[in-house]
């Protein structure tokens, strides 16, 4: 199954909005493989959004991420990755569709409330950048076969 990384930024942190979005991964039939808290600093961000540290918002990545702590999470799940993008919503909240989680709770480029992986490659990435090995879970959910079909996971 595929895993993807999600961060739950200071946006949704400051506006109580953590335990809501950890609800719809797991409403949906996603599993949380890995979850914890950690304050960010600017090695991290800087090699996180290394294809925007040239871009005049940069200074304020920075700052609106190490606002507060955020939340990390790695989502499993069958097609993971793009299961989550949908969910998520397009990058600006403004122009993500309601009901997306952008789209719901977010009407801002910056202050867009989580951060998912964009491909399977950087999910793998994204999940090494943030977890140490023994901090993702491998276990099977005994709901399984009322969330997915045989071929399906
Ligand atoms: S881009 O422009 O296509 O390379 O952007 P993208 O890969 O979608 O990532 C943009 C991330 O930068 C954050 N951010 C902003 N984007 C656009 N405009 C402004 N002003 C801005 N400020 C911050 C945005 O939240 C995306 O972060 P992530 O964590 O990837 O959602």
């Amino acid at each position: 199954m595929e895993q993807t990384l999600v961060i739950i930024k200071p946006s949704a942190v400051e506006r109580g909005l953590i335990g809501e979005i950890i609800t719809r991964f797991q409403r949906k039939g996603l599993n949380i493989a890995g979850l914890k808290m950690m304050q960010l600093g600017e090695d991290i961000l800087r090699e996180h959004y290394a294809h925007l540290v040239n871009r005049p918002f940069f200074p304020w990545i920075l700052a609106s991420m190490m606002a507060t702590p955020v939340i990390v999470v790695c989502v499993k799940g069958t097609d993971a990755v793009n299961v989550v993008r949908m969910m998520t919503g397009a990058t600006n909240g403004r122009n993500a569709v309601p009901g997306t989680i952008r789209g719901d709770f977010s009407v801002s480029s910056q202050e867009n409330i989580i951060h998912a992986s964009d491909s399977v490659e950087n999910a793998e990435i994204e999940i090494k950048r943030f977890f140490k090995p023994e901090e993702i879970f491998d276990y099977t959910s005994r709901s399984i076969e009322f969330i997915y079909a045989p071929d399906e996971h």
